[in-house]
């Protein structure tokens, strides 16, 4: 990478196709954000949706607006729309609940179709990471500890310990795609086949891969998939998440949370549950939908782009962003723990220093938004969408002045949320 000046990334970004779309989001001034893989940027548009829902769907058409506004049927019309994304089919997607939530109904329904098959009572064995995203490894163990029925979770270590873990067993194979510390990101076309080979279901969580790097459920082969809306898809804070089934699932598929908006036929208040036709079986109860209708204002922009095309700028912010921190703020003390391999490689960047929540904390100070996750780590979140060259340019800058200066507070106290 030879953009090693200001002006070349003003160069690149008098160049980049997708300079446009940064407009279409509410950016401060004086900020440089990277934190995009924890919560997205408003889109303008969500405050005249806010609006429209607010005052004329909730204020003025009160109760009616379920049927006029169409918010019953939300969850699939925007899950339609996140499908496209992620290589999913129409009625395969519905955005509802949290990620942790859908991961449980998810979970459950996999364990549930594995009990069913001829060598079900034998595969008893959640397979994930141990450096998975906790809430993956803390809702697998709720429920097999709920369940009390020998279920039990085999962490794995490492990439080879992950590649022998799966065996007949196993009963799923719980991954995210791309490691929320990290950024390392799974092939996931060959993981899931040669999990499927063992006889395993496999569940893809895309919390960090929706929106920020191109993602196939159906080439890949997939089973299910979790994933959030308020990161790269920019849906709002704590904005509802996604769950996906392959639709071979859709008829064996069963889940324990089986509120009355997964029956199928929720007006005829039967006493008895009947579920829902294919991806609907997956809802809940009744959704927040002032949040979920904001979800759409992010989707919407996806729609002016490709994902291949945010890859690209994905690829080259991440790549000049590693050079010009190893170059420009080499010697002090960062160490690159995101693959350099593209093809292993997410849309944020982590390096990790000895002191990384206090550069952290310096640099959010003076305006350089990224976060930080233990040990040790601090993550730069790049999002093609509105990132542009020259702020990874000034971003190292501030980060390489910070750390020159080691103008830091070491014994700054954390917050309760880093
Ligand atoms: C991989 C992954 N899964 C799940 C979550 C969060 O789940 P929830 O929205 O239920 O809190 C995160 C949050 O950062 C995440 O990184």
């Amino acid at each position: 990478m030879t953009n090693s000046s200001r002006a070349a990334c003003q160069a690149l970004d008098a160049d980049d196709p997708l300079a446009p779309l940064r407009t279409l989001f509410d950016l401060p001034s004086g900020v440089i954000y990277l934190d995009g893989n924890s919560l997205g940027a408003r889109p303008h548009a969500a405050l005249q949706c806010a609006q429209q829902v607010i005052q004329q769907e909730w204020g003025h058409d009160l109760i009616r607006s379920w049927n006029k506004a169409g918010w019953f049927d939300l969850p699939n019309r925007l899950g339609n729309k996140l499908a496209t994304l992620i290589g999913a089919g129409e009625n395969e997607v519905v955005i509802t609940d949290s990620t942790s939530i859908n991961l449980f109904k998810l979970l459950a329904g996999a364990l549930q179709i594995q009990a069913g098959k001829a060598d079900g009572v034998s595969r008893k064995v959640i397979v994930t990471e141990r450096g998975n995203f906790p809430t993956d490894i803390y809702m697998a163990q709720g429920l097999t500890e709920w369940l009390d029925r020998g279920y039990r979770i085999h962490l794995a270590d490492t990439p080879q310990e992950l590649a022998t873990a799966v065996n007949a067993e196993t009963a799923v194979l719980m991954l995210t795609h791309v490691n929320y510390r990290s950024g390392h990101l799974h092939d996931m076309q060959a993981v899931t086949k040669a999990a499927q080979e063992q006889g395993a279901l496999v569940l893809w969580d895309l919390a960090h891969s929706a929106g920020a790097v191109p993602v196939d459920l159906h080439a890949a082969n997939a089973d299910f998939a979790v994933g959030c809306t308020y990161k790269y898809l920019n849906g709002g804070p704590g904005a509802p998440a996604f769950a996906w089934i392959a639709p071979r699932h859709h008829a064996q598929f069963r889940q324990p949370l089986s509120g009355w908006w997964s029956h199928q036929a929720p007006f005829t208040m039967q006493p008895a549950f009947a579920p829902g036709d294919g991806i609907r079986r997956a809802l809940c109860g009744t959704q927040p939908v002032v949040s979920l209708a904001l979800v759409e204002c992010g989707l919407d922009i996806f729609a002016q782009t490709d994902m291949q095309a945010l890859r690209r700028k994905s690829l080259a912010l991440t790549d000049l962003f590693i050079a010009l921190v190893e170059s420009r703020c080499a010697g002090l003390g960062l160490t690159l723990v995101t693959p350099r391999q593209h093809e292993q490689r997410g849309s944020h960047v982590s390096f990790a220093h000895a002191h990384g929540y206090a550069v952290m904390r310096e640099l959010i100070a003076r305006g350089v938004i990224g976060d930080y996750r233990e040990p040790h780590v601090m993550r730069f979140g790049f999002t093609p969408l509105y990132t542009q060259f020259t702020d990874v340019w000034d971003a190292v800058s501030t980060l390489r002045r910070i750390l020159a200066d080691k103008d830091y507070e070491i014994d700054a106290q954390q917050e309760a949320v880093t």
